[in-house]
């Protein structure tokens, strides 16, 4: 039995917390908001699940495990909130989508333990309801000693977990599918499979990502426009009836992470010489939106 702290027990959060109780181990939940609005039992996809004990204040422990699943943009305050109990995990994972330079994550990037997870599934805590849709990618994280112990944790839980020999062009792939279908998903009001029925945005869908593609195939070895294509058209067939996180985050006023697909994306365009437009046009819609509800 492992003891964990989850720290930013939200939709991810809560979910991989309550599985990896339910297997058995000792785990706490770190939150705000979301973690208070919670009841004492949950449903993931209907089955029910009794939360693990919350706290809303760090305490010094020997944590074997900590899984970090805030936002990105809430990474920085929550390494320095993690530094001061001088923790020290064999395991701290990073679960956040979009890429950052290892940088990021200060003296954290160079801790034995230190693993960035990449989920290919969707998660929506919405009342006490978790629904989860799963692809077939799963959760993918780097295959080394880390990555293993990781991925049996999660396995022992129930949870999909592969480990794949290319973690950054993994991620890679996974930026263009929710640069293509975060935002739009937010912008349009609607699940992720339902942008690609109707014409119009499904070209905005593939402008998106062939322009993603030519601004990341040499960084990260991206396989060809076709098959990449081919990937996320399979992926979005999966995931179809899931609305984005973004679409969570402004329906309940929180900020996007915008800047870390699109805007990232835009970005490495300019340094490239290479034009985005389409990933400008829902870059700068997602904006005003974030605007419009100050
Ligand atoms: N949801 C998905 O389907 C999905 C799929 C793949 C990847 N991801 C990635 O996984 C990451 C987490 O996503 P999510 O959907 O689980 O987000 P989320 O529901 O917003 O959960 C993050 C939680 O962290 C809490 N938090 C942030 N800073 C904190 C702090 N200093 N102390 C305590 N709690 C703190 C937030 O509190 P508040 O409640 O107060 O905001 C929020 O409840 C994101 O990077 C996302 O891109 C999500």
């Amino acid at each position: 039995m492992l003891k964990i702290l989850v720290f930013g027990a939200g939709s991810i959060g809560t979910f991989l917390g309550t599985k990896l109780y339910a297997a058995g181990h000792n785990v706490v939940l770190y939150g705000r908001r979301k973690l208070k609005s919670l009841q004492e039992q949950i449903f993931i996809n209907g089955e029910v699940y009794q939360l693990p004990p919350r706290c809303y204040q760090l305490h010094p422990d020997d944590y074997n495990a900590i899984f970090i699943t805030t936002k990105l943009y809430d990474v920085k305050s929550a390494l320095e909130e993690i530094g001061k109990y001088h923790f020290n995990p064999q395991i701290i994972a990073f679960i956040q989508n979009g890429i950052v330079d290892n940088d990021f994550y200060g003296e954290f990037q160079n801790h034995p333990g230190f693993v960035a997870v990449s989920v290919f599934n969707g998660y929506n805590l919405t009342g006490n309801q978790i629904i989860v849709t799963k692809s077939n990618l799963g959760l993918q994280v780097e295959d080394n000693l880390t990555g293993q112990k990781i991925c049996e944790l999660l396995i022992s839980a129930g949870i999909k977990c592969h480990t794949t020999p290319n973690i950054s062009q993994m991620r890679a792939r996974k930026l263009i599918f929710n640069a293509a279908s975060n935002a739009l998903s937010a912008i349009e009001k609607k699940t992720i499979g339902d942008l690609l029925v109707d014409s119009e945005i499904k070209d905005i869908v593939d402008g998106i990502i062939q322009e993603s593609w030519a601004v990341l195939k040499d960084d990260y070895h991206l396989p060809s426009l076709a098959s990449l294509q081919k990937e996320i058209y399979q992926l979005t067939s999966k995931v179809k009836n899931h609305y984005s996180s973004m679409y969570q985050d402004l329906i309940s006023g929180r900020n996007t992470e915008i800047e870390f697909l699109n805007g990232f994306i835009i970005n490495l365009g300019r340094e490239k010489g290479i034009k985005t437009p389409y990933n400008e046009q829902v870059y700068l819609k997602i904006l005003e939106q974030q605007d419009n509800r100050k």
